[in-house]
């Protein structure tokens, strides 16, 4: 049998097409290993989000190459979005990989490894699709707390900083029926939670299923205790899904609401296709739809021409929300993308490197803040595990903090009620009661 080893790069979507990536070649026959020495074929599975991530294959592949010396069969291929974007450059024979395959072409993976046996040449396929969801292929996964379930793939938003639309295709939402069916196979391996997951999750539709349905049939599967979902556009958030959060015991209420950036001129261009106020409007809305609401967000600083008065925009809005964490990125030039061909990257890495400390020092204060207010207060934990801290466990509440407690052996995938008694920046700790 021979074996495969899988190294993934990136958001969930990558992790969950990991899984789908294994379903398929065990029915193939291959086998998997921990040990890139110890493989037959060698995967990794790829993001093309910031250039940071490529950076970091790069190097990976220049370290695994070295493994050919010993074993000359050994095949290396490249899966996802970098696959999908640098077909090109991946197949240089320098570069040492022999399969490139998008994030489309996974069913194609036993036939691609086949042909590269028997020719000795490399082999690719990165045709995008506007139907494959993977539908009749579940991630093969052993028990746990969370499962990650892909429910749409694709994006047709275009926003002007993002690869993901050249990288994953169009919009295509999978049958409702058939995520539940994959719902009731988690529960019934044990899985407590389940997260939906797509590149624009909320604006999943299927036939005359919207993304609410979809939150409200998946909730009726026992077993299941909650719901959450990433990573959604604030242009999705209809009052029906929001009555649906606030409504639903099993849908966490925690939204993850990626802003961008805070100035209307900016988010013009990045055509994020709603103003500073609307987006202020949206989450104030939220707000007192859903009071006990955690907040997330993405925001990008140095976007092409954001001045030093248009970042205060992004803090303004900070400020006004406090949401209660944040990603943090600097704009970082991706092929393809409509930025890369309109608007050259003139902010300075000085200028940008400044404007995400300040960033990431407000974020630090809101989130500090944002958890003082639950001092005192109980929450359900759903156990994930030991926390790094010894004699301690962990595991999350609604909102999807994290939460540590003193060790009482809890059993992963129950739940407790912890007190919380000390806060820090991104942790609850607290006692059980
Ligand atoms: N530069 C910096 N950050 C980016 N993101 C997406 N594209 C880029 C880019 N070109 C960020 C966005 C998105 C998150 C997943 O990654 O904030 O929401
Ligand atoms: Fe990276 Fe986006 Fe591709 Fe996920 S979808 S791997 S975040 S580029």
């Amino acid at each position: 049998m021979k074996k495969v080893y899988i190294e993934t790069y990136g958001c969930q979507m990558n992790e969950y097409d990991t899984e789908i990536v294994k379903t398929i070649l065990k029915k193939h026959s291959y086998d998997f290993t921990s040990e890139p020495e110890n493989a037959n074929v060698i995967f990794l599975n790829t993001c093309s989000v910031r250039e940071n991530a490529h950076q970091k294959v790069h190097q990976r592949i220049n370290t695994l190459k070295l493994l050919k010396r010993q074993n000359k069969q050994l095949v290396m291929g490249v899966l996802g979005c970098m696959a999908q974007n640098l077909r090109k450059e991946l197949l240089d024979e320098k570069v040492g990989v022999d399969i490139v395959a998008g994030p489309d072409a996974y069913k194609k993976l036993p036939e691609m490894l086949a042909n590269v046996d028997e020719s000795g040449e490399k082999d690719f396929y990165l045709t995008l699709s506007e139907f494959e969801t993977y539908s009749d292929v579940f991630p093969s996964r052993e028990g746990g707390v969370n499962a990650w379930i892909a429910v749409m793939r694709g994006c047709d938003n275009f926003c002007t900083f993002c690869v993901v639309p050249y990288t994953r295709g169009r919009e295509r939402s999978r049958d409702p029926l058939n995520v539940v069916q994959e719902v009731e196979q988690l529960a019934e391996k044990g899985f407590r939670q389940i997260t939906l997951l797509g590149q624009n999750v909320n604006s999943y539709k299927y036939e005359d299923y919207d993304f609410a349905d979809l939150i409200e049939m998946t909730s009726r599967v026992n077993g299941i205790e909650r719901i959450r979902f990433t990573s959604p556009h604030p242009k999705d958030f209809p009052e029906k899904l929001l009555q649906v959060i606030a409504q639903n015991d099993k849908a966490c209420k925690q939204i993850h609401l990626p802003l961008q950036a805070g100035n209307s001129r900016v988010l013009d261009m990045m055509n994020r296709t709603y103003t500073k106020d609307e987006f202020l409007t949206l989450a104030k809305h939220i707000r007192n739809t859903i009071p006990d609401i955690v907040l997330t967000t993405d925001i990008i600083v140095g976007f092409p021409t954001e001045t030093e008065q248009e970042f205060q925009d992004t803090l303004d809005v900070l400020e006004e929300v406090k949401f209660d964490s944040a990603f943090m990125f600097k704009y970082s030039e991706r092929k393809q993308t409509i930025a890369s061909r309109k608007f050259p990257d003139d902010v300075t890495e000085e200028e940008k490197t400044s404007r995400i400390t300040r960033l990431v020092d407000l974020q630090r204060k809101h989130s500090l803040e944002r958890n003082q207010r639950h001092l005192e207060q109980t929450f359900k934990v759903l156990v994930e595990g030991n926390s790094k801290k010894p004699g301690q466990q962990m595991g999350r509440n609604d909102g999807n903090k994290i939460v540590v407690f003193p060790d009482i052996k809890a059993d992963v995938g129950s739940f407790v009620n912890v007190k919380v008694k000390e806060v820090t920046t991104n942790t609850l700790i607290g006692t059980t009661i």
